[in-house]
């Protein structure tokens, strides 16, 4: 980690915390809550590395206040969490459920009340399980099903969100939850899952149309981006480098930017109508940047199903994921993107940044974790650096204010800044917390000069 003094970050920069509902909640089947993908996918046996479910996680829908009070305690000036749909509207297309609702009414207020930003994220992946059934993202109704209950949910709280995010990484939601079935729903259509890709896109599109009518708080959508690099310099790995890039960077970026969709293997245009490409590109106010690692790529075996091969990137410290360390791999994507889209890219926030490393008290019961201290801030130095090069970047969100639920991985992976203990709940804020909460508080002594 660098010993240098942090550089100063512009007046109003956003500093944040992100998490997201299952990975949190619990209270599944509280309030009217109906039942989620995540929850039949967790409770399916195989399916969760420790066999875990999110049905208790880290109980944050009955400790809520102590979160926001440790996010007080932490100085930051937003917090994004995601709103659960099956909360709202348990049936996909039936009546809005007020009871759900009522608690993000009052998550929000405290939030206000301590002078948080609250961001709140529309899905982040926990669709509800009748809309499933009913074809789920494969099937076009579930855009304007998606629109519908982001109307419900803003005609609620549109007056006090301060940035609305439609969908988390869709990409993931379509590779993992669609591609590969790692992820709910299970399926494995690899490149058959390109509708996925759209109906989210159009969902997102019509989402953002209806929040306009009911609030005047930015709007825009949170993405995976995940810088490219190619094994060797053949054509072959080029290419296979080109076809990654197009999938992982582009797909969900160009449409949504003006630029229709890039040549990609997928790519269906039976699935596009006429319009869709004009309601997915609907002007955004922010675009969110989740990165984690780059990605390296290779050519693929003759006869292989995908047009590249994933390797391992070597040469790096690596999280408890097995993910590389690479803090100017954010710098590098950022500079992609204002240097792919120009003026067509909206002010950027970096929407996740984090890592998962196994934490533990020691005998004291104080959770040092000094390797997330280097992560972040070797991340912060990238962002920095890129907002040097002329990208307009306002605000970071660290990925995750509390150890949680990691999807397939159960409680097996902690990439909180406050340590979770998954049988009691107790709360232990590690070292990164304190870090954070110091670079916070010097980074608005120094702008407010
Ligand atoms: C997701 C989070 C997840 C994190 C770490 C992101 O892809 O938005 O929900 O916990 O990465 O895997």
């Amino acid at each position: 980690m660098s010993t240098a003094a942090m550089p100063e970050f512009p007046a109003g920069f956003r500093w944040g915390v992100s998490t997201s509902a299952y990975q949190i909640e619990g209270g599944v089947a509280e309030d009217g809550r109906g039942p989620s993908i995540w929850d039949t996918f967790a409770h399916s046996p195989g399916r969760i590395a420790d066999g875990s479910t999110g049905d208790v996680a880290c109980d944050h829908y009955h400790r809520h206040a102590e979160d926001v009070a440790l996010m007080a305690g932490l100085g930051v000036s937003a917090y994004r969490f995601s709103i659960a749909w099956p909360r709202v509207r348990p049936s996909g297309d039936g009546p809005v459920n007020p009871s759900g609702l009522d608690f993000y009414d009052r998550l929000v207020d405290d939030l206000l009340a301590h002078d948080i930003d609250p961001v709140a994220t529309l899905f982040h992946w926990d669709l509800p399980q009748p809309v499933q059934d009913a074809g789920g993202w494969l099937h076009r109704d579930t855009a304007p099903r998606f629109a519908e209950y982001a109307d419900a949910t803003a005609a609620r709280l549109g007056d006090r969100v301060k940035l609305w995010i439609t969908l988390n990484e869709p990409f993931v939601h379509m590779t993992l939850g669609h591609g590969m079935g790692v992820h709910a729903p299970g399926q494995l259509l690899l490149f058959d899952a390109f509708p996925v890709a759209h109906h989210q896109l159009l969902g997102h599109g019509l989402a953002v149309a209806a929040l306009r009518t009911r609030t005047a708080s930015p709007v825009g959508i949170a993405n995976n981006y995940s810088p490219v690099r190619p094994a060797g310099q053949s054509d072959a790995d080029r290419a296979a480098a080109a076809a990654y890039e197009a999938l992982h960077n582009r797909l969900f970026t160009d449409p949504l930017l003006g630029r229709g969709y890039p040549d990609f293997p997928g790519f269906d245009p039976a699935v596009v109508r006429d319009g869709d490409l004009a309601v997915i590109a609907a002007p955004i106010d922010v675009l969110g940047v989740n990165y984690y690692n780059p990605t390296g790529v290779r050519a693929p075996e003759d006869g292989a199903p995908l047009p590249f091969e994933l390797v391992p990137l070597d040469g790096y410290p690596r999280t408890a994921f097995d993910w590389p360390v690479v803090p100017d791999g954010l710098r590098e994507l950022l500079g992609w993107l204002r240097d792919t889209y120009g003026d067509d890219l909206p002010p950027i926030q970096v929407t996740e940044s984090g890592c998962a490393y196994d934490d533990a008290p020691d005998a004291d019961g104080r959770v040092h974790d000094p390797e997330r201290i280097a992560y972040l801030d070797g991340h912060l130095r990238a962002v920095r650096a890129a907002i040097d090069e002329g990208v307009d970047v306002t605000g970071y969100f660290v990925w995750s204010l509390l150890d949680n639920w990691e999807w397939a991985e159960g409680f097996t992976k902690r990439f909180g800044l406050v340590h979770v203990d998954f049988d009691s709940g107790a709360r232990t804020p590690k070292s990164s917390y304190a870090w954070f909460r110091d670079l916070i508080a010097a980074a608005r002594r120094t702008t407010a000069r």
